[in-house]
C-alpha cells in the first residue's frame, strides 16, 4: 500500500520544482529581452548557486538574530515585478533605493542596471560577498553593506524595499519608526505580504506581483507629515 505522506511530499516537490522552473524561465526571458546589462551579474549568481543555494545558506551559517527560524526565511521578488514597480514610481537618477534584507542583492542589481543608485543591507556576510562579487566591474551604482537592518541609516533613501513577509512584528515596528524619523516626506516604501503599520505610512496602492513563493501583495506606502490634531480649545478666527 502506498504511503499517503510520501505522495503528499512528492506532490509538493513537483509543484515547487515546476514553480521554480517557470520563475527561472520568466526571469531568463526578461533579462535577455529587457535588461541585458544584468546578464553578467545574473550569470555569476547562477554559477554561485550551483555551489551554495541562498535557500539553505542560513542552515550552514546560523545568524545570531533572536528568531532566525522566522527572520532568516529566504525568498526573492521576481525581477519583472520589481521593474514594474520601479516604473510605477517613476524613479530617476536622483532617487536612492535601499533594500533592507537584500539577500543576493537582485533588487539592488536591477535598480543599478536601470541607472538608479541602490544599497543593499544584509546580515549574512556570505550573501553580501556573493552580491558584491556578482556586480563587481558591471554595476557601479550598486553597493552592499553587511549589517542589521534595525541599525541601517535610511536618511538617503527615497525608496525603501522591505521583506515584510519574514520579519517579526517587533522588527517591523522598529523599521517603521526609523523610516518615519529618518526619511524625507514623500519617501516610498514597498513591503511584501504585509504593510508596515504606522499612521504616517499610509498604503497608497497594493500591487499583486510574482515572487519565488507565488503571487503576493506588495504594499506601496508613502511617508507623510504627522496629521495636526486641532485642539477643541483652539481659538477660531
Ligand atoms: C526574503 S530575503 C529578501 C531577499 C531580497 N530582498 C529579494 O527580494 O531578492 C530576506 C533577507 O533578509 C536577511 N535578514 C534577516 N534578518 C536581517 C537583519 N536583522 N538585518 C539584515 N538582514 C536580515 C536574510 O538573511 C535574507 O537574506
Amino acid at each position: 500500500m502506498s504511503d499517503p505522506g510520501f505522495l503528499t511530499k512528492l506532490e509538493t516537490a513537483i509543484q515547487v520544482t515546476a514553480h521554480q522552473a517557470v520563475c527561472a524561465l520568466y526571469e531568463f526571458v526578461f533579462v535577455l529581452w529587457s535588461c541585458p546589462e544584468l546578464i553578467p551579474p545574473m550569470y555569476r549568481l547562477w554559477e554561485h548557486s550551483l555551489r551554495i543555494s541562498p535557500y539553505t545558506l542560513f542552515e550552514q551559517e546560523p545568524p545570531t538574530t533572536p528568531s532566525p527560524e522566522v527572520e532568516m526565511t529566504y525568498g526573492e521578488i521576481l525581477l519583472p515585478t520589481v521593474d514594474k514597480l520601479f516604473h510605477k514610481l517613476a524613479l530617476g537618477p536622483d532617487d536612492h533605493i535601499i533594500d533592507l534584507g537584500a539577500g543576493r542583492g537582485r533588487i539592488v542589481m536591477l535598480a543599478a542596471a536601470r541607472g538608479l543608485p541602490a544599497t543593499g543591507v544584509e546580515l549574512l556576510q556570505t550573501l553580501v560577498d556573493i552580491a558584491t562579487h556578482a556586480t563587481k566591474g558591471y554595476l557601479p551604482l550598486a553597493q552592499f553593506k553587511q549589517g542589521d537592518i534595525c541599525d541601517a541609516d535610511l536618511s538617503e533613501a527615497t525608496l525603501i524595499w522591505f521583506s515584510g513577509t519574514c520579519f517579526l512584528k517587533e522588527t517591523r515596528a522598529t523599521i517603521a519608526q526609523r523610516v518615519v524619523s529618518q526619511c524625507k516626506e514623500g519617501t516610498h516604501l514597498i513591503s511584501s505580504s504585509l504593510p508596515l503599520d504606522h499612521p504616517q505610512l499610509p498604503v497608497i496602492e497594493v500591487y499583486k506581483g510574482w515572487t519565488s513563493w507565488g503571487r503576493s501583495p506588495l504594499y506601496i506606502q508613502q511617508l507623510q507629515q504627522p496629521s495636526v490634531e486641532t485642539s477643541p480649545s483652539s481659538p477660531t478666527l
